[in-house]
């Protein structure tokens, strides 16, 4: 199965389980779950919120992470104040990274948004270094295009 392929199962299987369902926790839980499940070599899949200039750990699969970030800080604060994927080959190399997994290599980061707005990131944690290629960014990106258009 290609990539694109791949994605865009994945994404099917996002909108089913979001299809009426409006609480973006209870999306955010599933959703993790889901990809934690479906993607290989993955160690951390979840979703940080955006309050003012910090962001706030939600719901996420793998281990104990950081609560708070400052925006700006970090590869998730970072995508959260540049509103851009962060596609991180190699998270060591990434000035301010904040190793919440010792065991994490690589990483990827999508900002969600509502309105224009950011109010919250994707990250997605891999122990293997340049895990998440361009189209890797691109499902993930159509995927992150779903969730938003289940926000109100
Ligand atoms: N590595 C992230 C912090 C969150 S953990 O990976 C779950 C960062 O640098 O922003």
């Amino acid at each position: 199965m290609s990539k694109a392929d791949f994605y865009q199962t994945l994404n099917a299987q996002v909108s089913a389980i979001i299809a009426g369902e409006t609480d973006s926790i209870a999306n955010m839980a599933n959703i993790s779950a889901l990809l934690f499940d479906a993607l290989d070599e993955v160690n951390w899949v979840g979703f940080y919120r955006r309050f003012d200039e910090e962001l706030v750990l939600g719901p996420f699969q793998g281990k104990v992470a950081c609560i708070r970030i400052p925006l700006g800080t970090g590869v998730c604060g970072t995508a959260a104040k540049t509103g851009e994927v962060q596609r991180i080959a190699d998270v060591h190399q990434f000035s301010g990274h904040i190793a919440c997994d010792a065991a994490s290599n690589a990483e990827i980061v999508l900002p969600v948004r509502k309105e224009g707005e950011v109010v919250a990131v994707l990250d997605i944690d891999s122990t293997r270094f340049e895990r998440f290629d361009a189209d890797d960014q691109s499902g993930l990106e159509a995927l992150v295009k779903t969730f938003e258009s289940s926000l109100v």
